[in-house]
Parts: structure tokens; sequence; C-alpha cells
């Protein structure tokens, strides 16, 4: 969710004029009618933000790290008013598809197999994903 986000960018439409201050103090100037990227991939590997950005660390979330994230730098699901209206939902989903599934098979990348996401409405990955499916064994179902 963090590092390939399924909703890689969120566009709006000024229906202003306005102007925008980055963090390092550049101001842009955002003219009525102009559509604006708001880009979660971008942001959620951004330096000023995280650190070690594109290293996997989902302890990152933990409830005792959570208060050190700010709202606006993690958007998987956007935010404010038009903020997904399934996002608990699609969180439960998730869990329990990959709970189901990786207690009763293994999944292993297929050797030589190269996967390189892709931006079309949603993140993809261009050559989609061959994996070998194996059953996992019932004794070590149990045991894992
Ligand atoms: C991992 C799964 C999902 C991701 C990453 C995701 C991401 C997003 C994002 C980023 C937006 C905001 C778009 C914007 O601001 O322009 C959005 C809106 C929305 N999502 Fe999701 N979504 C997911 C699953 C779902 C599910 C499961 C549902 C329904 C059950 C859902 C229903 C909606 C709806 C109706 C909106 C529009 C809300 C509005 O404009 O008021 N999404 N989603």
């Amino acid at each position: 969710m963090r590092l390939y986000p399924p909703a890689p960018s969120i566009n709006r439409a000024a229906i202003a004029d306005d102007a925008w201050t980055s963090p390092t103090g550049e101001t842009v100037k955002i003219d009525a009618g102009v559509t604006v990227l708001i880009m979660p991939w971008t942001l959620h590997r951004h330096e000023l933000y995280w650190e070690n950005p594109r290293a996997f660390v989902p302890e990152r979330f933990l409830p005792e790290n959570r208060g050190r994230l700010n709202r606006f730098q993690y958007l998987p699901f956007g935010a404010g008013p038009r903020v997904c209206i399934g996002a608990t939902f699609a969180m439960q989903e998730a869990v329990i598809a990959l709970a189901v599934l990786m207690r009763r098979f293994r999944f292993d990348a297929t050797p030589n197999s190269r996967i390189w996401p892709v931006q079309k409405l949603t993140t993809q990955p261009r050559d989609g994903m061959p994996m070998r499916v194996s059953l996992r064994p019932a004794k070590t179902t149990l045991e894992n």
C-alpha cells in the first residue's frame, strides 16, 4: 500500500487560482482549470518524509509508530471529503484473502520472471506475476 499503491495518482481540477508552497520553500502557481496530480507513488517514496524510503518496513505502521506519520504523507486511499469509502473493507479483505491463501499454498516467483509495475488507472504488473503455486503440506500448515 505504500511502495506499490494501487491508486498511484489522484487527480483534481483547480476551481480557482491558487498557489502551493513545497516543503523546500518553492512556490508553484496553480491556475484555475488546470489538472493537479497528487501522486501517492511519489509521496510514499519521498526522502523528505520517509526514513529509508525504499525499504519494506511494515513496522512503520505499528500503533506505537503511527504518531510519527503525517496524515498527508501516506495516501493509499486519498484524504478529505472524497476519501475512499471502501478503505476499511479493502484492508480487511486483503488480510483475510492473504491469510486463507498463504495458509494453504506457497507462492514462488518463477525463475527469470521480472516483475515491473506500470501505472494504468491502477498500479499493475506489466507482464503479470507468473508464480509457481504449490500446496503446503498439511503438517506444516498446522505448525505454521
Ligand atoms: C486497495 C483497495 C482500494 C484502494 C487503493 C482505493 C483507493 C481509492 C482512492 C485513492 C480514492 C480517492 C480518489 C480521489 O480522491 O480522487 C478512492 C475513492 C473511492 N473508493 Fe476506493 N480504493 C480501494 C478499494 C475500494 C473498495 C473495496 C470500495 C468499495 C467497496 C471502494 C470505493 C470507493 C469509492 C465509492 C470512492 C469514491 C468516494 C468519493 O468520491 O466520494 N474503494 N479509492
